[in-house]
């Protein structure tokens, strides 16, 4: 199929709540420290909601920013897509909880479970609506809420994590917009990062709220081995696709988890840390809102102009992985 054209990312935007959680306040939840998480993962401190927020709250901030600068009303869209792992139910889906309070009245709406990668295949999947020219307006939510489903006396995974979102508005261009884009799963790795109960495998009862099989349960040495592995090889996958090199890469926004992860994935990649962006310090890990925030908040720091080779990759549970690779033209100018 002649693909006549692409889509293009015209605007961002990005929410994160207002209470910062640091690590010396987490040393007084649980037996850790600063200097352990610092070392560790890079993590500074965290955002996290209030108790009564749910991330379709977070979200649909971070939609009107992402409205606002693509300068579109919400009635002109015709899809709202969430990646969440922490939606405000399990149905019906967030992104119609979204829609109906952005007033996004003929969008149709979905949610897309994809892990820490949820954002980047959501970017995948909006494309290709837009270069068949079934839509022409695609808002793209990352949302996450991951402090309520931490278990908050687990110390090996509760430092890590935090809310946020992130979106983008994307529309049709003739010329340069997302390239090309990679996405990979392997559910060999499914017990490797998961919420044991809940779901139809395992449903609610006492027993599994007694044994605190709500939370997050993350075997993190594997997903680290997975995540060093998998993110310069979909990197490089993606830039070949687009008929690309290394060197054309202006900015990295690799999926904020780990700075060891991230380090290692611009060191096979020969980049300068000026060309990497990183938050993770700040934000902690927002899983499907960490690409879209960095992202928001490189374009608002004007570390992006028109004509920019910007890198998207991350990784996440499933195991799941993923990359884009744009040209970035906000349509302006
Ligand atoms: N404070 C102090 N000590 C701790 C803490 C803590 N918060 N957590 C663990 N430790 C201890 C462990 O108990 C262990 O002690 P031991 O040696 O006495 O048993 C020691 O520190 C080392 O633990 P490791 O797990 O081996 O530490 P590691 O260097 O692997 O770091 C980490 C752990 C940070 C979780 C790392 O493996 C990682 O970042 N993995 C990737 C995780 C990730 O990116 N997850 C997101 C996936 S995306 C998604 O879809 C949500």
């Amino acid at each position: 199929m002649r693909i006549l054209r692409k889509a293009t990312i015209a605007g961002m935007g990005k929410y994160l709540p207002e209470k910062e959680m640091t690590n010396k306040d987490l040393e007084k939840i649980v037996d850790t420290n600063d200097e352990w998480i610092k070392s560790r993962t890079g993590i500074e401190k965290r955002r996290i909601a209030a108790d009564d927020v749910p991330s379709s709250e977070l979200g649909l901030k971070a939609a009107k920013e992402a409205l606002k600068n693509a300068e579109l009303d919400a009635e002109d869209l015709d899809l709202v897509l969430v990646a969440t792992v922490t939606p405000d139910m399990p149905f019906p889906a967030t992104a119609c909880i979204i829609q109906e309070k952005l007033g996004a009245n003929k969008a149709a709406a979905f949610d897309l479970e994809a892990g820490c990668s949820g954002f980047v295949y959501g970017i995948s999947v909006a494309s290709q609506f837009i270069e068949t020219g079934m839509y022409d307006n695609i808002l793209v939510i990352g949302t996450e809420t991951l402090s309520k489903i931490v278990n908050w006396e687990d110390r090996t995974t509760c430092v890590l994590f935090g809310d946020g979102a992130g979106a983008a508005v994307l529309k049709p261009t003739e010329k340069g917009g997302i390239l090309a884009s990679h996405l990979g799963s392997d559910g060999s790795g499914e017990d490797a990062l998961y919420v044991p109960a809940g779901g139809s495998q395992k449903p609610a009862t006492e027993e599994t709220v007694k044994n605190n099989e709500h939370y997050l349960v993350m075997e993190g040495n594997r997903v680290f081995k997975f995540a060093v592995k998998t993110m310069s090889k979909a990197s490089l996958k993606v830039l070949k696709q687009a008929g690309l090199k290394k060197e054309d890469i202006d900015l990295l926004i690799p999926h904020q988890a780990n700075t060891r992860i991230i380090d290692s994935s611009a060191k096979r990649l020969k980049l300068e840390s000026d060309k990497v962006y990183v938050n993770l310090p700040e934000y902690g890990n927002t899983s499907g809102a960490s690409v879209p925030i960095a992202l928001a908040e490189a374009a608002e720091k004007g570390l992006i102009k028109n004509g920019d080779i910007v890198l998207l990759v991350a990784f996440g549970a499933g195991l799941t992985w993923a990359s884009a690779v744009m040209e970035w033209n906000d349509l302006k100018g």
